[in-house]
């Protein structure tokens, strides 16, 4: 159960309180933030999220002879707090969309610190990029021709990157692979040629080049090939049109270790340090010019700051099973049942005594599916038992839905030994908010 206790943000502790040994997290009582906000509740421990993201500064500093910059992957968890602390931690925010914008500009996020993404933008996500923008990462040649179309709207016009495909896959789900050959993310080699072109022509600001293999690999060496490919590239756009462009991102998609079987993983620095060397390598060998190197992280800074509680209802036991059902699941962390992803828990009273018998963690929704976790080793939990999942940070609010009218759970945020809510819980009326009723 130790080695469970290590998923958890290096705040946590076990701490007594009314003479019980319970989980605590940046001095927090879990117990009583769940008994003050109720289940399911998100916790987010800001010092974990500092700490990634001086692990990465680090990381960069050490390892990359050129400059170097942070972009936030939005997508793993954006709202007006996160964006807020990710944009006083100066950090780039990449938003997916004019939504994502939206909370962006309405937590303060200065433009030049705003990145957009998507595969297929539609007019209404040009237009709020266009506006509020520093950066366009433009993902096929229609985007383009838009975007040109608009070159002449605002003064302001931000700065264009190209996602291109490297055309090879890193392993991961194949729901998480998105630098493949047939994947739909971005464009192929020849577009990318074309693109250059057409900025060219047009006079717009193309200054970076993105990829990004996909989603939560441990392995570095997978993204060596298709740096590989994209550094051969540029090293053509160059010799055809003396362009080489200023930034360079990688993406995101560093893993994570989300259950006690994943331990010891690579670390932050493992990832950069592979991708600082081979960049710099690559760019010798094709005699081009140390680029920016702009990662893209978001998992990798958000997962492991984020700890979900749930209250266990009722035990039951089946033939083969003990199920432990929870009062959340698969509306606030559909990642088990999309992908398989695979988590671990621990009673929040007395989290360290003994499993001996493996449960089923089950959610109260209408899904044979909506298993949280299966077949884990559990202490014998009783009903009204508080569990903490940990690595919950990373895309489980961002996927969530009201299905069986599930409400959205309350976000609560940690920051020097105080408790403050980020986001109140959905209730009843939110459910009916968007709704017009029926004529007659
Ligand atoms: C373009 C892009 N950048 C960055 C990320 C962040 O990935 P991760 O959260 O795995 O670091 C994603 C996620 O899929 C992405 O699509």
């Amino acid at each position: 159960m130790e080695k469970r206790l290590q998923l958890f943000p290096h705040s946590t502790e076990i701490r007594r309180f009314d003479g019980v040994d319970r989980l605590a997290i940046g001095g927090c009582d879990l117990t009583q933030l769940a008994e003050e906000y109720g289940t399911p509740l998100y916790i987010y421990d800001q010092s974990a999220l500092d700490a990634a993201v001086d692990e990465y500064r680090a990381a960069l500093a050490a390892h990359y002879p050129g400059p170097a910059g942070i972009t936030y992957a939005g997508k793993a968890l954006i709202n007006l707090a996160a964006a807020r602390w990710a944009a006083g931690r100066g950090l780039w925010v990449d938003c997916t969309g004019a939504g994502e914008l939206y909370i962006a500009t309405r937590a303060g996020v200065p433009r030049e610190q705003i990145l957009v993404h998507g595969v297929n933008k539609s007019p209404a996500d040009l237009w709020a990029a266009v506006e509020t923008a520093g950066t366009i990462v433009v993902d096929n040649l229609t985007e383009l021709e838009r975007l040109a179309a608009l070159a002449d709207s605002v003064a302001d016009f931000p700065q264009l990157w190209l996602r291109v495909r490297p055309g090879l896959a890193v392993d991961t789900h194949a729901f998480r692979q998105t630098g493949q050959d047939d994947s739909k993310f971005g464009m192929g080699f020849a577009e990318a040629v074309q693109a250059v072109t057409l900025c060219r022509t047009q006079g717009l600001p193309l200054t970076g080049v993105h990829f990004h293999q996909g989603s939560h690999f441990h392995d570095p060496q997978p993204i060596g090939p298709a740096l590989d490919r994209v550094l051969e590239l540029l090293a053509e756009l160059r010799d055809a049109s003396s362009w080489t462009p200023a930034y360079l991102s990688p993406g995101g998609g560093w893993g994570v270790p989300y259950h006690e079987d994943d331990l010891p993983h690579p670390s932050i620095d493992d990832y950069v340090a592979f991708l600082s060397a081979r960049l710099a390598a690559g760019c010798a060998a094709n005699d081009l010019p140390l680029p920016i190197l702009h990662v893209e992280p978001g998992r990798s800074i958000v997962a492991v700051a984020g700890v979900a509680l749930y209250r266990v209802g009722a035990v039951k036991r089946t033939s083969n099973r003990r199920w432990l059902l929870l009062d959340g699941g698969m509306a606030d962390n559909i990642r088990p049942s999309l992908y398989g992803a695979r988590y671990s828990a621990l009673p929040v009273a007395n989290p360290l005594r003994p499993a001996l018998d493996p449960a089923w963690l089950g959610g109260p929704y209408c899904e044979s599916g909506d298993v949280l976790i299966e077949n884990l080793l559990m202490a014998d939990v009783q009903p009204g038992e508080l569990l903490a999942v940990p690595v919950s940070g990373a895309y489980h609010l961002m996927m969530s839905s009201n299905y069986n009218g599930a409400l959205r759970p309350a976000v609560v945020w940690l920051q020097d030994g105080q408790a403050q809510l980020i986001q109140r819980r959905e209730t009843v009326e939110d459910l009916v908010d968007r709704d017009e009723g029926m004529k007659g």
